[in-house]
């Protein structure tokens, strides 16, 4: 099944292709899978309400793409191995044959505790091999999965158990995660306090921790694997229906359920993958994420199995238990593309090269980044001390929403340039919109990224809330995709991402949005009058979060008082969205009409108080002289 393109001029010649004629292009492409029927349509659509249907009429299971296909020729090859933690431990290995069978017993586990086609099912696991079981047992029947990165904090898994009233939890007794131990039974015990919908949770034993289980509703996988049968048929599919959902946050409210559908998920995650990191039958390929976001979704399980090809997956962090551990899993296992974020490039820098330059990296070949723009230093140090000068870095551009890659290079015969993105994949129509919508077409001017035609991979909705999609996506500009980032192209049509252009933060690759980190000050609403968060740029974590917070009673102990607004936001979100700074003010920045112009607190944040820019349509301009006397 080779559909890798393999030149620059293939490329031009393929991306033009796949713009003439698009639904041509992509059925092409389908034909590389596995059907159990094909589709009548290959695709209808209209960005207006938006309704987008691709492969219609089709029906395929994703597990017979990802499995069963490949168990005639590679069988016995490796699928997955799973590096654990601690190096001391061994590492695991599974062939597609064996993961095949635990999916399939899995899958009849859940069907054995009544879940069935269209159900949801959260699952808050560690990095164990369980994990990617799960999804693919889900999958396998028909059950819409709901991973919940097991960083959240329990209310945040209840918000997104009910959201989409998941029937069941898959989960584990805890988690090792570099020196912290994270007891992730408690949190869903925790959580499912509040959680009605949920009659069932499976627990996968990894640390061996006494946990508390609940009579009659709580089972160990362990137990209930043994009795399950070894085989089970793929549920028919329609092309549309529901393969998973994700969380993610945007610039207002709860985050949101981002819905992605079996068949063109499917399409777009194997041919992008395939394309942008060119596997050889023998190679060994690692993306670094978690499976909680959505690049581990779509390649650490997807992409990778729907090529056939070995996938790592790496339980631990990369300072553990020293700066030089991604690098001696890649020597150890002989990696040769290596998927990471630009967060953990400059972690590593900043524990100098020393802890790279001791390892070989001979089987090294692609090198990619994901989650946020690279900078020039991180991408050099990537380039040249861990590609020794031989591998591409390749800086993918892309979102949960996207399902897949958008935009960026692929192997090693792409054009490459540092900060930029790059050139968009063959059915991919990025535009640059002025504030007015107007497309821009000449080179070096910034503008707002919209997509102006369908893809196979792209949100469908989402979940129980259908003019949220809409609003969030395609009214900003009517006839686009709206991406919610900002960028800018250069002369040979490369694009350059910027970042985010409305109110989501992304911190270390991982996004938030301000009114959600507001609301978990807030909820301390006997201390906290009012709060505003913005991003601010960090060395390492690429932004870092800055609080305004206006108090109630002026505090009599700061620090106190900052722990529990900590606390507060540990409580409701997680860990991962711990403000940086946490500024005392009396008054926030307002414009008449009591809106927060946050474009000044940003500016303060960011320490450049010369270039606040006009203040004279502020309520009170005067708060604007005490923020930046007491700024952090
Ligand atoms: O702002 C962009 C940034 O991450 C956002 C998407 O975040 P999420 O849905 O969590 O998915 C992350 C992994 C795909 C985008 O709107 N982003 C992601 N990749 C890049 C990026 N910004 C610049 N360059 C990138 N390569």
């Amino acid at each position: 099944m080779d559909y890798r393109i393999k030149s620059f001029d293939e490329y031009k010649d393929t991306y033009k292709r796949s713009v003439d004629d698009p639904e041509k292009f992509w059925a092409e492409i389908a034909e590389h899978f596995t059907w159990q029927k094909k589709w009548d349509k290959t695709l209808e659509w209209n960005f207006d309400e938006p309704k987008i249907e691709w492969f219609k009429g089709a029906k395929l299971n994703i597990t017979e793409n990802c499995l069963d296909r490949h168990l005639a020729k590679r069988g016995n090859k490796l699928a997955l191995i799973w590096e654990p933690n601690d190096p001391k431990e061994r590492y695991k290995r599974f062939t597609f044959k064996d993961i095949h069978e635990r999916v399939c017993r899995l899958a009849n586990v859940l069907k054995s505790k009544g879940v069935k086609k269209g159900d949801r099912v959260a699952i808050y696991m560690p990095m164990i091999p369980e994990l990617m079981f799960s999804l693919l047992a889900c999958a396998r029947i028909g059950a819409i999965h709901n991973v919940v990165f097991a960083g959240f904090s329990a209310s945040a898994l209840a918000d997104r158990i009910n959201d989409s009233q998941c029937k069941m939890v898959l989960t584990a007794d805890g988690l090792f995660r570099g020196t912290k131990e994270i007891p992730v039974k408690a949190v869903v015990n925790e959580a499912l306090k509040e959680c009605p919908s949920v009659q069932t949770t499976l627990v996968a034993k990894r640390t061996g921790w006494d946990v508390k289980m609940q009579e009659g509703r709580d089972f160990w996988l362990d137990d209930e694997l043994e009795k399950a049968e070894a085989a089970c048929p793929a549920e028919p599919m329609d092309a549309e229906d529901p393969l998973f959902i994700l969380y993610t946050s945007g610039s207002t409210g709860k985050p949101k359920g981002v819905v992605h559908t079996c068949g063109g998920y499917m399409v777009y995650t194997a041919y992008t993958f395939a394309n942008v990191f060119q596997p050889e039958e023998s190679d060994i390929y690692w993306c670094t994420a978690d499976i909680g976001w959505v690049t581990g979704h779509s390649y650490i399980v997807y992409g990778p199995l729907l090529n056939g090809t070995t996938t790592l997956m790496f339980e631990g962090v990369p300072t553990y238990p020293g700066p030089g551990r991604f690098w001696q899993i890649c020597d150890k296992h002989s990696v040769s593309q290596f998927y990471t974020a630009p967060t953990a490039i400059r972690a590593l820098m900043a524990h100098g090269e020393d802890h790279v330059l001791s390892y070989g990296l001979y089987t090294l070949k692609v090198l990619g980044s994901v989650g946020e723009p690279i900078n020039r230093e991180a991408w050099e140090w990537y380039q040249v001390h861990v590609g020794k000068g031989r591998c591409p870095v390749i800086d993918t551009w892309w979102q949960t929403e996207t399902g897949g890659i958008m935009i960026s290079a692929m192997g090693d015969f792409m054009p490459l340039k540092p900060t930029f993105a790059g050139l968009p994949h063959p059915g991919i129509q990025p535009v640059l919109l002025s504030q007015e919508g107007e497309e821009i077409t000449e080179p070096h001017v910034q503008g707002y990224l919209a997509i102006k035609f369908p893809w196979p991979g792209m949100l469908r909705t989402t979940w129980g809330d259908h003019e949220r999609c809409k609003n969030t996506y395609f009214s900003h500009y009517k006839g686009y995709y709206f991406t919610g980032d900002g960028a800018k192209k250069d002369e040979d049509g490369m694009f350059r991402i910027s970042g985010r252009v409305d109110d989501v933060i992304n911190v270390s690759g991982h996004r938030f949005g301000t009114a959600e980190i507001e609301n978990a000050i807030n909820s301390l609403d006997d201390l906290v009058a009012e709060s505003a968060v913005v991003g601010y740029p960090h060395e390492i974590k690429g932004q870092a979060i800055y609080a305004y917070v206006i108090t109630k009673q002026s505090p009599d102990n700061p620090e106190k008082l900052r722990a529990e607004i900590v606390e507060a936001v540990v409580s409701e979100i997680g860990r991962i969205a711990k403000p940086d700074k946490i500024q005392f003010v009396t008054g926030l920045p307002k414009t008449r009409s009591g809106k927060i112009m946050r474009r000044i607190l940003r500016k303060i944040a960011e320490g450049e108080f010369d270039k606040v820019g006009d203040t004279s349509t502020l309520l009170d301009p005067d708060v604007v002289d005490e923020i930046k006397a007491g700024a952090l």
